[in-house]
């Protein structure tokens, strides 16, 4: 019984890991100060879907991630729904 719940305990804790390291907030880093962005908070807004910024539904890296494709497709969207942070300093912290 004991190695059953040491086992089982395991399990959450790797899922854990897994699930922070993964997806719920990604860091970009940028020299005026690194954006933290939180991707499982925008992956559950109902009204956006993955190919807002992705190519296809499955996600992964990005290529054109850097800052022209930033502000036009972060700030954009912000501006566009007039939610989210537009200012400099709410998205660059240093
Ligand atoms: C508002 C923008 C946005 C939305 C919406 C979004 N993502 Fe992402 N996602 C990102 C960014 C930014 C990264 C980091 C990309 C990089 O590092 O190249 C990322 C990374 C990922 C990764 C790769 C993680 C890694 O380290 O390899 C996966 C997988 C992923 N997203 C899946 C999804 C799925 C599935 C959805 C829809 C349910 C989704 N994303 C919605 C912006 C978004
Ligand atoms: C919605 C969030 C957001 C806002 C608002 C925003 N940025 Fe950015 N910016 C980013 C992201 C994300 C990147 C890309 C970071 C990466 O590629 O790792 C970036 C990249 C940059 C870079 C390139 C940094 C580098 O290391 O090459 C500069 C410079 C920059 N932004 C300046 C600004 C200025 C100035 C403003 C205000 C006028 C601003 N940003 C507003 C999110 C934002
Ligand atoms: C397609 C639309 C869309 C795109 C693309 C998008 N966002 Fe957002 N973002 C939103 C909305 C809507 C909110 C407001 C959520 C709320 O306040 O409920 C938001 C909120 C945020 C917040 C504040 C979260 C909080 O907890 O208050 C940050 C930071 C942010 N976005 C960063 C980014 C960055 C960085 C990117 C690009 C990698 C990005 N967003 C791309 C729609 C978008």
């Amino acid at each position: 019984m004991k190695r059953i719940i040491a086992a089982f305990a395991l399990t959450l804790f790797c899922a854990g890991l897994a699930a922070a390291a993964d997806d719920a907030v990604v860091v970009l880093p940028a020299k005026n100060g690194d954006v933290t962005f939180p991707h499982k908070k925008h992956k559950d807004m109902k009204e956006i879907t993955c190919t807002a910024c992705h190519e296809t539904d499955k996600g992964g890296k990005i290529a054109d991630l850097g800052k022209d494709w930033a502000h036009k497709t972060c700030k954009g969207c912000h501006t566009d729904k007039k939610k989210g942070p537009t200012k400099c300093n709410e998205c660059h912290k240093k």
